[in-house]
């Protein structure tokens, strides 16, 4: 007998996921999919169309916390034209306002933190019943040390080509600007033999890359396993092409870990190595733990065994009391250094930091006007070191077809560079030799090498 008020087992919901922020969030959101999908949802790309929207937010900056307040604003209309549409707001914000999002944003139905994603089932009922809440409560470590449950590992489906793997949850490092140590909490290295079985599935599924994910992600530790062990361990997974990681903190990177990249076959020559300002003192008042000169070393530990390898930086201009001579020092940096890819920021004060409470905060026209100076600078450092890159043959993993040129795929290279090349039959998830043959700042052009030694 059919009960008409029952939705039957079969109904399928659809959700709609907005992401923000790095890609801690876009791993989250993943996760996210896979426990809905266990619920019967499916994934749709039409807010219209969606019976559950979640937005993942990030609060790293004002602006991104900005930009979950104007979608929240905008998706009053279509709240108004399905009242059974239910809004959900998880992520860094949500882990940070808690409640005050249901206070400040009507529409939204519930809140939750970082830790509580895989309870979306139990949170799914509640809404369900018309209930509001939030629900932030941090789990003990060793709940969040198994972070994942298993039954998300079960389900069969396709992850990509590349994939990321988070290893470590939070953040003990409390950089005075910084708001993660507050949305992610105290950092927890994932039991080895998990990270494994997660790699596995992976490969498994046609995964050729893995991207490993920590905000301080070299400093992982579980079990006796530390990171380079780990690296290791991975790289002997059959069928693992290539192994990246990010982010490292430069004190946590040595001679041991710049081995590793020249021993471990998978482990792509390419690094992120967040720099932050290029003066001491500011490095010291942001609570960096190094200096200028260990960061050099730091530098040369990777470039003295591979001269080539690609090496990317964050950095943040108009940090509290920063003087003209400081962010000078940091421009040095950038010229001394030549850094492939930066992404360069201004400083944003941030909720509960200790930087935010300090007196000397720069005026929004200093910041850009540094910003501005740091942006074309660099801009031109990889022009060069992009057109240096030109008549090189490089091992290209291929990742689709080009969105705008026909008879292109794109890729990138071991180096991380994105690459588009012409007349090319090779299918995504392959991998080919090809010759560069232009470069602009943001990506390569190539043409396939004949003879590939990579392919097959
Ligand atoms: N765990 C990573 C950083 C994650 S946040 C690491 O330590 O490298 C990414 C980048 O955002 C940081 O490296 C920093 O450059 C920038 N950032 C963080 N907080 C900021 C703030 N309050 N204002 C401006 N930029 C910030
Ligand atoms: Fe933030 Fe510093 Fe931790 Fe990176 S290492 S997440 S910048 S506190
Ligand atoms: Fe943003 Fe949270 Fe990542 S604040 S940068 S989404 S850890």
């Amino acid at each position: 007998m059919i009960n008409e008020n029952s939705e039957s087992a079969e109904t399928v919901k659809k959700v709609y996921i907005k992401t923000y922020g790095c890609q801690m969030n876009e791993y989250d959101t993943d996760k996210m999919l896979e426990v809905l999908r266990h619920e019967n949802y499916s994934q749709t790309d039409c807010q219209d169309d969606a019976d559950l929207i979640i937005l993942n937010t990030c609060s790293i900056r004002e602006k991104a916390e900005n930009k979950v307040y104007s979608e929240l604003g905008r998706l009053r209309h279509l709240k108004s034209a399905n009242p059974d549409l239910k809004i959900g707001v998880g992520g860094c914000v949500a882990q940070q306002e808690g409640k005050s999002i249901l206070n400040r944003a009507k529409n939204v139905d519930f809140v939750f933190g970082t830790d509580n994603l895989f309870e979306l089932p139990e949170m799914l009922k509640m809404v369900g019943k018309g209930q509001k809440f939030s629900r932030t409560e941090r789990h003990s470590r060793q709940k969040v040390r198994n972070f994942i449950p298993d039954y998300t590992f079960r389900q069969a489906q396709n992850f990509g080509v590349k994939a990321h793997l988070a290893i470590t949850k939070g953040c003990n490092n409390h950089c005075s600007f910084c708001v993660v140590p507050f949305t992610r909490g105290v950092e927890v290295s994932r039991e080895p033999e998990h990270i494994i079985v997660e790699a596995k599935r992976l490969v498994s599924t046609g995964t050729k890359e893995i991207c490993l994910l920590g905000q301080n992600v070299n400093s992982y530790k579980a079990n006796g396993t530390d990171f380079v062990e780990l690296l290791r361990r991975l790289d002997k997974l059959e069928n693992l092409k290539r192994l990246r990681f990010i982010s490292p903190h430069p004190k946590d990177f040595h001679a041991e870990l710049a081995d590793a990249f020249v021993t471990l076959p998978s482990l792509c020559e390419q690094m992120h190595l967040p720099l932050q300002s290029g003066s001491d003192r500011i490095l010291r008042r942001m609570r960096r733990w190094y200096s200028m000169e260990t960061f050099y070393e730091k530098v040369d530990l990777l470039r003295d065994r591979l001269p080539d390898a690609t090496l990317s930086t964050d950095l943040i201009v108009g940090f509290p009391g920063e003087t003209e001579e400081e962010f000078e020092m940091t421009m040095e940096a950038v010229k001394n250094v030549r850094f492939d890819l930066i992404y360069s920021f201004k400083y944003s004060p941030r909720p509960g930091t200790r930087a935010a409470e300090y007196p000397e905060q720069l005026s929004e026209k200093v910041k850009a006007e540094r910003l501005k100076v740091l942006l074309e600078t660099q801009e031109k450092i990889i022009r060069e070191k992009n057109e240096a890159l030109v008549g090189t043959i490089q091992e290209v993993l291929i990742e689709g077809n080009h969105q705008r040129k026909e008879n292109s795929v794109t890729g990138r290279t071991r180096g991380n560079h994105s690459v588009s090349i012409k007349n090319c039959g090779e299918k995504a998830g392959e991998l080919l030799a090809v010759r560069i043959t232009g470069a602009n700042p943001s990506s390569l052009a190539a043409e396939p090498f004949a003879a590939s030694p990579f392919s097959g």
